[in-house]
């Protein structure tokens, strides 16, 4: 058991490697200002993992034993940042960070915005880390970084070519990662590429909550089964794929969130090192499929128009696997039918998130 400071902890991925870390047996302290989130999520992460406490928290164990704590605040601030490394009288052995922005378009539009919370911010957190002893994190990183690849399945030794602000932002975080661990002995850094993390922890009561129109498929697809939308834009039929619409490597949310824990792990086990590793399937399913997949979890049709192509996407991306299963001993375990069934028991419980 470690005591680990979960960045972004209230998020769509953080609450979900919430779960599965205290599951784990871990002690989590999670920092979030709330930028993309609610608080609502990480009380009901507090109910999941059967504690108690009050609706900011701390919450407790049947044991009386602090589990879980939230200090709200911003990953680019030190002062957020030492109040977070202390807040616990452990201390803090290890950061899983994912607290970042991760919307591509926007990104686009406004990319300081971007490097100062994705660059910024990570900046802050080492800088901190190194004031509190702390030398183990596991980052966020994103198969967005690939850009349009040159080889389909993609090895983490495929070229970095990100294409947009958004992938130049993990890109550098990567390469400051990087940079520290060659500065000093100790430190152990796993970079995590995760392909499309999509559904639901199963019981429904977290799951992901985009504010205003989704850019993603798998929640725009979502909001459709329940009603919010009319019908989903296919974007592109004559992608060379199987049956013209664009291919992606779809993986479980809460396959995701093991793989953190298998991360962490190997971190903790095995010599300092940086790791780097995809987290994916490796098996690729079309927009089609997954729309076939959703309309058999939510049990009636789903309208959808073929549009043209969006600027930017590539037609096929699909991890190759292999490194995560040799060096984590971790591989997914749950099928596009789970991760629609998943996301649907999320969807039709809360069809407005976690709003009102
Ligand atoms: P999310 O927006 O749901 O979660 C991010 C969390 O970080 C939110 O709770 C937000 O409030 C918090 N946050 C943002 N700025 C902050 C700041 N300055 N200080 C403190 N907290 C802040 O996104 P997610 O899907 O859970 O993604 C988590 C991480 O994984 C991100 O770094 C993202 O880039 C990366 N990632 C996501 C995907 C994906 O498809 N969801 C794919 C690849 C990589
Ligand atoms: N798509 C549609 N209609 C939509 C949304 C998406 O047809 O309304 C299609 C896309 O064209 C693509 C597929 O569905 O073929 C998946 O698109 P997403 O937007 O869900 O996901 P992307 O693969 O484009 O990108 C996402 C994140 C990136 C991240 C990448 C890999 O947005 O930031 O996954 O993790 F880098």
């Amino acid at each position: 058991m470690a005591h680990l400071l979960i960045t972004g902890g209230a998020g769509f991925i953080g609450s979900h490697c919430c779960v599965a870390l205290l599951e784990a047996g871990h002690g989590l302290v999670v920092l979030d200002n709330f930028d993309n989130s609610s608080p609502e999520a990480l009380r009901r992460v507090a109910e999941l993992g059967g504690l108690q406490g009050e609706a900011r928290g701390p919450w407790r164990d049947g044991h009386g034993a602090v589990r879980l704590q939230l200090v709200e605040g911003d990953v680019r601030c030190a002062d957020d940042l030492d109040a977070a490394f202390t807040t616990s009288p452990e201390g803090i052995g290890a950061v899983v960070h994912c607290a970042g922005l991760k919307a591509v378009g926007e990104s686009v539009a406004e990319p300081l915005r971007y490097w100062d919370t994705n660059l910024g911010g990570s900046l802050r957190l080492l800088e901190a880390m190194r004031r509190h002893g702390c030398r183990t994190i596991v980052f966020s990183s994103s198969a967005t970084l690939y850009g349009y690849p040159d080889t389909v399945p993609i090895p983490e030794t495929a070229p970095i070519q990100p294409i947009n602000p958004y992938g130049h932002s993990k890109a550098a975080v990567e390469q400051v990662l990087a940079d520290v661990a060659a500065s000093e002995a100790g430190w152990r850094i796993a970079r995590l590429r995760y392909f499309n993390p999509v559904g639901s922890h199963p019981s429904g009561r977290i799951g992901e909550d985009p504010e205003g129109i989704p850019n993603n498929l798998f929640p725009y697809l979502s909001q459709v089964a329940v009603g919010r939308r009319q019908a989903l834009h296919i974007f592109g039929s004559d992608w060379p794929t199987p049956d013209g619409t664009g291919v992606r490597d779809y993986i479980h949310v809460m396959d995701l969130a093991d793989g953190h824990r298998a991360a962490l792990d190997t971190l903790l086990r095995e010599e300092p090192q940086l790791l780097t590793v995809n987290l994916g399937s490796g098996q690729g399913h079309s927009v089609l499929d997954v729309v076939h997949a959703f309309e058999a979890a939510c049990g009636h049709r789903l309208p959808y128009e073929l549009v043209d192509r969006r600027p930017g996407d590539a037609a096929t991306t699909v991890a190759d696997p292999g490194l995560a299963s040799a060096r984590l001993d971790w591989r997914t375990r749950r099928s596009l039918a789970d991760i629609c069934r998943d996301g649907w028991a999320w969807q039709s419980a809360n069809p407005r998130g976690y709003g009102p």
